[in-house]
């Protein structure tokens, strides 16, 4: 029989504790939360009573459910309130000493058979354990944040954390309605690992000034359907604590240099900038503690003045008849530019047409594009097997086999023909824009416009200003994509772009961790899933995206920064060469012939 957790306790009410004292009160535990003073307690009361309140307003709550969840909870200084509860979760900010010292005072005023966990997300629960005389009751409850809503919890067992504790608590996350899985202690558990490399290079895109902050969220909102960004998750998680975990797991972690805090955080949690908590971090908040960001001095000037200097574009030419380009040629048409579509031959042009005519008319079937619009759609594309009929556009889109030598030489023949003064755009996702720009005279015309794939459907366009792109070419590609009701986010040329370069890294670590055999498949696309709210998993997005894809968008990622936590995971490498490619070949991570 499972233990029967009938009270609770939890230390520290910060973004963390509150929120778990939340997630027992509103399944019916009883919780001793305490804090190590007066004014601390009321800050954990206010984050408390805040966030029940809101789950009312929001309907989500009853009122009545309201009273009772907050008649369940005490607040108390000092631990020694905790003396007959059954278990403790300690939610401190993440200092190994700071949690020693309390679990050495845990273990002095608990009962005997009170189970110790810690929310720690980096730390050893293995160097916190033996901080007690009971260190087979100690184990890891990582919540994630925010708690109440997020549906994971890692459970992390020490090599001396008893079986049947490890089955009570387990059995006590699904009483909270939670998903578990349960590993042994490393640095970051699951999540955390996969998360925080991302998150800190993300933050390295931020300081060295590659994109805008509000650029870098959009593209991986946008771009990998992410529930927020990573700057602005960083503001969730708090600066403060996120530098804890990063430096931890770099010295924990092997000395992975992505792990290494980028040197922007430190200042900023020197500053006192934390995040939401504070009132402001990467972004600005109303007042501390509120989810509502306000503008100040970063945010974009509206988008008239942004897009001063950007030429009128009317025509527009797209050169290619593969997927990307059969996808562009009907947004640039739907949304009423006139399009040139260039391929090489008749039979290529009779079969995007009957691609693009096929895609219109799903919209129409599904109510989503009246017929007549589908027919001026149509109508407003002209079908061509020669350049030469670019000679009039105002813009080219070219979306051409991905070699750097089909590419130069087109921007060659586009130099020659187009007119004057016209953006000539490259859609590549891995080629550096600079080389093609250079195949012309006019490299400052020339700037990455990069489409997720499919087209129509991805609302995301990553603008790639070379070195020599002209600030007139960027406003024009930003006016482009404003007119295609897309979001355009300029970035630098470099490997990967934004959402490639934050992206397959993390994809890449899961396959590592995988072949480490420090977890299931299952259970790291459930971490990812659950505990970020990520739309997939990280081995269902690599059987999607393709395995012989991924490694090669890895390989040039390595290949250009010599990272060497870059380097391809060698099993990712061998599942390619075995020909288990994902779902196009039947078998990648998983095998889909028998789903
Ligand atoms: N922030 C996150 O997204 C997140 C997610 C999962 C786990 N965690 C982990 O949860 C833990 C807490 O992180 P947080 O972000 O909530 O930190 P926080 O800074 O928001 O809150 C920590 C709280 O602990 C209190 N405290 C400090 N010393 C204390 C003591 N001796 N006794 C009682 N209370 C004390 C502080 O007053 C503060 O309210 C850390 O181990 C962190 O790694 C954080």
């Amino acid at each position: 029989m499972a233990r029967d957790f009938t009270s609770v306790g939890v230390v520290g009410l910060g973004t963390m504790g509150a929120g778990i004292v939340e997630v027992f009160a509103r399944n019916g535990v009883d919780v001793v939360a305490v804090e190590i003073s007066e004014d601390a307690l009321e800050r954990g009361r206010a984050i408390l009573t805040g966030s029940t309140d809101r789950a009312v307003a929001k309907g989500k709550l009853a009122e009545a459910d309201r009273d009772a969840l907050l008649s369940r909870v005490r607040f108390a200084v000092g631990l020694d309130a905790l003396h007959s509860v059954d278990l403790v979760v300690e939610a401190v900010p993440e200092h190994l000493d700071l949690k020693q010292r309390i679990f050495a005072e845990l273990d002095r005023v608990c009962k005997p058979e009170a189970i110790l966990a810690t929310n720690t997300s980096s730390l050893s629960v293995t160097e916190i354990s033996v901080a007690t005389s009971r260190p087979n009751q100690v184990i890891g409850i990582h919540f994630f944040n925010p708690a109440p809503v997020m549906k994971l919890v890692e459970v992390v067992r020490t090599v001396v954390t008893s079986a049947d504790v490890v089955a009570d608590v387990e059995a006590l996350c699904k009483r909270l309605g939670k998903v578990d899985v349960t590993i042994s202690d490393r640095a970051g558990f699951i999540a955390n690992a996969l998360l925080f490399g991302y998150l800190n290079h993300a933050v390295g895109m931020f300081e060295s000034h590659y994109a805008t902050r509000e650029d870098i969220d959009a593209a991986m909102k946008l771009g990998c359907g992410l529930p927020m960004g990573p700057l602005a998750l960083m503001d969730l998680i708090g600066l403060d604590t996120a530098y804890e975990i990063l430096d931890t797991m770099y010295r924990r972690g092997g000395r992975d240099r992505r792990h290494a805090p980028v040197p922007l955080i430190k200042q900023m949690v020197t500053a006192g900038l934390l995040g939401r908590k504070s009132g402001r971090g990467f972004y600005t908040y109303e007042r501390p503690g509120s989810p509502v960001v306000v503008p100040d001095e970063q945010t974009p000037v509206a988008s008239e003045a942004a897009l001063g200097g950007a030429a009128a574009i009317a025509k527009v030419g797209v050169v290619g008849s593969g997927t990307m380009a059969t996808g562009i040629i009907e947004v640039f048409a739907k949304a009423g530019y006139e399009v040139v579509s260039v391929t090489r031959g008749a039979e290529k042009s009779a079969k995007v047409f009957e691609a693009v005519r096929t895609s219109l008319n799903k919209g129409v079937v599904r109510g989503k594009l009246g017929e007549a619009d589908r027919d001026a759609a149509l109508g407003r594309i002209n079908w061509s097997a020669t350049l030469d009929h670019l000679a009039d556009v105002d813009l080219v889109v070219e979306a051409v086999v991905e070699e750097l030598s089909v590419k130069k030489a087109l921007f060659a023949s586009l130099d020659e023909i187009c007119k004057p003064g016209v953006v000539l755009a490259t859609t590549t996702s891995s080629l550096p824009v600079i080389d093609v720009a250079m195949a012309t005279q006019r490299p400052a015309d020339v700037v990455g416009l990069h489409f997720f794939n499919p087209a129509p459907v991805m609302p995301l366009v990553e603008i790639v200003e070379t070195i020599r792109t002209s600030a007139e070419t960027t406003a024009t590609a930003r006016a482009v994509c404003a007119g295609l009701g897309k979001t355009g986010v300029v970035c630098g040329d470099r490997s990967g772009f934004i959402v490639n370069a934050l992206l397959f890294p993390y994809l890449n670590d899961a396959v590592k961790m995988l072949e480490a055999s420090y977890s299931t498949a299952d259970d790291i696309d459930h971490a990812m899933k659950l505990g970020c709210g990520y739309p997939m998993g990280p081995f269902e997005l690599l059987d999607v995206v393709g395995l012989d894809v991924s490694l090669a968008i890895q390989r040039e990622l390595y290949l250009e920064l010599r990272e060497p936590g870059f380097a391809p995971a060698p099993l990712l490498e061998h599942l390619v060469t075995a020909g288990y490619l994902g779902r196009k070949s039947g078998r990648g991570f998983r095998d889909h012939t028998r789903r």
